[in-house]
């Protein structure tokens, strides 16, 4: 994971790359560090545990120069120590490096070429900056062509970006994996993780290939392949609202967002669902989906649990058979496919790597792909067959919540379109214009009462260490998500259940006070959700109730505003975001940048 900049300009560059770093600070935010030079002022790095704000802390106006880099770390080889941080540097102090990504063959390359080497830190960073150290200073290379020499003995995935103490007129970057992008200002060169760490500087930008290799002066920029043949990339504009990753008046992003969330349903009405009825979906993408015997959705965590909503609705609205798997799973133990499957990646950021082998592993056996992103250009959507957009806005807070009503919501959006396609009866019926209009309405209600939440969160959550959230249908899998971010914005210990499945065991777990919520939405099932909820109260469980309106009854402690059965998830994760915002906030914790957690993960 981690996420990284650099800047080469005539101005100083300090301030540029702590904004980079605190909008990259999402990607992880463990230890943090930059390295900054200039002819006139000379080197300077610095790096601490901690995250953008203690690393600024330890900042002086004399840390400046025309040409810096700079990280912000999630750990992978080593732990989140000082010598751990980024910029990882040479022996010699010449050569300082800031990486996305982990090289697998590193202790091996160690061994080879760099025994007798003093080292400082246990990452594999420390072995690739020591490489090109080696290279310059034993064989004679230029930098750059020792840093060629260097990526190319490399296995694994980076984004790099490399200064060198004797030249502040150079700054070097290399992509394999890992996200990178060229920003192009005026006078300037911006790298960085993604555009939102540069867009205060510049809407320009270049999205580098795997392989690519960048050389950077103040006004010359080089792209090559690794073998240092010039490669071409096209410039695009983006149109990135920097409002939109702006906290406003908001204490937090996490809040924000999940306030976010009527307007992100509405945005999407507005993108694929014109007044006349019709869905505006490719008709490419329908002919491939409608050629499918079978779709298989493959995911990582809140996205894994929108694509177990949306398994529903592409069954029963477009009537197609649908399985729902880990991407961290389903990348290396491929079940047994179909004999026409087709391949739904759903990803907030569209560069988890768990979801990007799966990518890989499918298109190399030819089976058509589609992503749904949050994020255009990003790796998935790049690489699929076809993209859709989530349009849900720049998701800042580590806890997933718009992002997810999105995934929903566009999933609803491909299986109506699919079920007009094949003329279903069942997707006729949906008017999906008028239900998403409907949940963006019951979701706008239920953040209008969040002050009753609150209260709830205080009566349910004083001090407990576990929690239980439950349901059946498609109560089971909002149960899991409603879970996941009680668990990780509170680390209260949470687990989502079948409801039904609970006296299979796990209800010996139950004691006094463990606070038990039962989503209860579906007509089918909802008596025996009840029954289950109070078999725990029986045992000493305090109970919650989170109730669509046309099964309320009046003990029930939280109503949910009716929509269509197969949309409910849409306003039940509502309160249950709430719910976990306000036990996270009630224990004075970081609600944005839960511990060990990180946005983006992009490491298997
Ligand atoms: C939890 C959360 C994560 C992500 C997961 C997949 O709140 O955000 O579980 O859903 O890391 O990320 P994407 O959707 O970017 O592939």
């Amino acid at each position: 994971m981690c996420g990284i900049v650099g800047v080469i300009s005539a101005k100083p560059v300090q301030k540029i790359l702590i904004n980079g770093l605190q909008k990259l600070e999402y990607r992880g935010y463990d230890s943090a560090g930059i390295f900054v030079n200039s002819a006139r002022n000379g080197q300077h790095v610095v790096k601490t545990v901690g995250k953008i704000a203690a690393l600024k802390a330890q900042l002086t106006p004399a840390v400046e120069g025309t040409m810096g880099i700079g990280h912000t770390r999630w750990a992978t080889n080593g732990a989140p120590t000082d010598a751990n941080a980024h910029p990882q540097y040479s022996a010699d102090e010449r050569f300082y490096l800031v990486h996305n990504g982990v090289i697998t063959n590193a202790a091996a390359l160690k061994d080879q070429y760099l025994t007798g080497v003093p080292f400082k830190s246990q990452t594999d960073t420390e072995v690739v900056v020591q490489l090109v150290a080696k290279f310059v200073a034993d064989e004679g290379l230029t930098p750059a062509a020792a840093f060629y020499k260097t990526l190319n003995l490399l296995q694994g995935s980076y984004a790099f970006v490399l200064a060198d103490a004797e030249d502040p007129n150079t700054l070097y970057a290399a992509k394999n994996k890992s996200p990178l992008l060229v920003g192009i200002g005026e006078g300037a060169y911006y790298v960085g993780s993604d555009a939102m760490a540069m867009i205060d500087q510049t809407k320009q930008f270049k999205a580098l290939q795997d392989g690519d290799v960048v050389i950077m002066h103040q006004d010359e920029l080089t792209i090559t392949d690794l073998a240092g043949d010039f490669v071409h990339r096209d410039t695009f504009t983006a149109n990135i609202d920097a409002s939109e990753i702006s906290k406003g008046t908001y204490p937090y992003y996490m809040l924000k967002e999940i306030d976010e969330q009527p307007a992100v349903m509405r945005r999407i009405v507005d993108a694929y669902l014109p007044a006349d009825g019709s869905v505006t979906v490719s008709a490419d993408l329908l002919t491939a989906l409608d050629q499918a015997d079978r779709l298989y959705i493959v995911a990582a965590g809140t996205s894994y649990h929108a694509g177990l909503v949306g398994s529903y609705l592409f069954e029963q609205v477009a009537g197609l058979p649908t399985e729902v798997h880990l991407a961290s799973e389903f990348g290396y133990h491929m079940p047994l496919l179909s004999a026409h499957p087709f391949f739904l990646l759903l990803s907030q950021s569209g560069e988890t790597a768990d979801s990007r082998e799966v990518l890989v592993n499918v298109k190399k056996q030819g089976y058509p792909v589609l992503t749904m992103t949050n994020t255009a250009g990003s790796t998935l959507s790049r690489e699929a067959d076809y993209t859709m957009l989530l349009h849900a806005g720049p998701e800042i807070a580590v806890a997933s919540t718009k992002a997810y009503t999105a995934q929903i919501a566009v999933q609803a959006v491909l299986a109506k379109a699919l079920g007009l396609h094949r003329n279903l009866t069942a997707a006729k019926a949906l008017n999906l214009r008028h239900e998403l209009s409907l949940a963006a309405a019951g979701m706008q209600t239920l953040m209008d009462e969040k002050d009753q939440i609150k209260n709830l969160v205080g009566q349910y959550f004083p001090n407990q260490a576990h929690a239980f959230y439950i349901g059946r249908g498609e109560d089971y899998p909002l149960s899991l998500e409603a879970a996941l971010k009680l668990k990780e914005v509170s680390y209260v210990h949470t687990e989502g259940f079948a409801a039904g499945e609970l006296k299979h065991g796990t209800i010996a777990l139950i004691e006094e006070d463990t606070p038990v919520l039962a989503f209860i939405t579906d007509d089918a099932t909802a008596a025996h959700t009840r029954s289950n909820l109070q078999e725990t109260e029986a045992r000493g469980a305090h109970t919650m109730t989170i109730v669509s309106e046309h099964l309320a009854q009046p003990t029930d402690n939280i109503v949910l505003p009716d929509v269509a059965p197969l949309l409910s998830a849409l306003v039940g994760i509502v309160p249950a975001q709430l719910i976990a915002y306000y036990a996270a906030l009630g224990k004075g914790l970081d609600v944005d940048k839960p511990r060990n957690l990180a946005k983006s993960v992009t490491v298997e």
